[in-house]
């Protein structure tokens, strides 16, 4: 059985004498939601950078579409349908709406050439696309990017991406700067996009918003991958106590109610 987009076969990143990553192994598989889960440092922003062309790794391989490959730049891992959401998105808040829906589309799979779309095309279609996924209080591609919530920011460049023909949608915390609501209202469009095809890698600290769409889930710690398992088999407590590193953290949870 291997139909995964991407998988990581063993891998080690090493920066000097740290070990970022160590024996790292992944799938990541059509329609799905993988959840990387870990604390500070585990790894997690080092993994995605390989995922996404930034960093090589120091050992092991990475196959894309069962194929052995390795990716010499960011822009052609994107060229490859992986777009990566980083946290910081839309941390160019005095563009507009249609400009940054279109920014960087020379590198992906587009419909049309980006050059060939003018300003009021992408400013329809970028509102075109926020319609379908529910967002409708922008209704003017020149609004400025800077003027959208958090949450409709990360739901731009989602749709965005799956505009562009995304095979694998690598989201860094996505929802941790979020409210309940703006939070949900990101959580559905990543169901949105499962529903699509789409391989989806949902980095988080949250394991309740990982617990409510992962389908497979991945614990680092430390730059090993602690625990691998699918939806259903742990409780939330059990990743919880996981993420800690074993520790039972239920108590101190108790305590201060944390249990988010
Ligand atoms: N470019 C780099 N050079 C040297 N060390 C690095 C580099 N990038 C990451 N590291 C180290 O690798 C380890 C893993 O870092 P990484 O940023 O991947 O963790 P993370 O899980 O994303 O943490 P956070 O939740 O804080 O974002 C850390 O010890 C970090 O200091
Ligand atoms: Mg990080």
């Amino acid at each position: 059985m291997t139909n995964a987009l991407m998988e990581l076969v063993n891998v080690d990143k090493s920066f000097g004498s740290t070990k970022a990553l160590s024996n790292v192994s992944m799938k990541i598989e059509p329609g799905k939601i993988l959840c990387l889960l870990g604390d500070n440092g585990a790894g997690k922003s080092t993994l995605i950078k390989i995922l996404s062309g930034i960093h090589q790794p120091t050992r092991g391989a990475m196959k894309f579409e069962g194929v052995e490959m390795k990716f010499s730049s960011p822009r052609e891992a994107r060229q490859r349908g992986i777009a990566t959401v980083h946290q910081d998105v839309g941390s160019i808040p005095l563009m507009s709406v249609g400009r940054n829906f279109f920014l960087g589309a020379e590198c992906v799979r587009g419909r049309w050439p980006f050059r060939q779309i003018d300003t009021k095309q992408a400013n329809l279609i970028a509102i075109e696309q926020m319609r379908k996924f529910g967002i409708t209080r922008i209704s003017d591609g020149r609004q400025l990017v800077g003027t959208m919530s958090g949450g409709e920011r990360q739901v731009l460049s989602i749709g965005r991406a799956m505009y562009f023909g995304a095979k694998i949608l690598i989201l860094d915390e996505p929802t941790s700067a979020l409210g309940v609501k703006e939070a949900a209202m990101v959580l559905k469009m990543m169901l949105i996009a499962r529903e699509s095809g789409v391989g989806i890698v949902f980095i988080t600290h949250n394991a309740r918003h990982a617990m409510t769409v992962g389908d497979n889930f991945c614990v680092l710690i430390q730059g090993r991958v602690a625990a691998s398992f699918a939806r259903g088999a742990k409780t939330r407590e059990e990743v919880l106590n996981l993420m800690a590193g074993g520790e039972d953290i239920s108590e101190l949870e108790q305590s201060l109610d944390i249990g988010d």
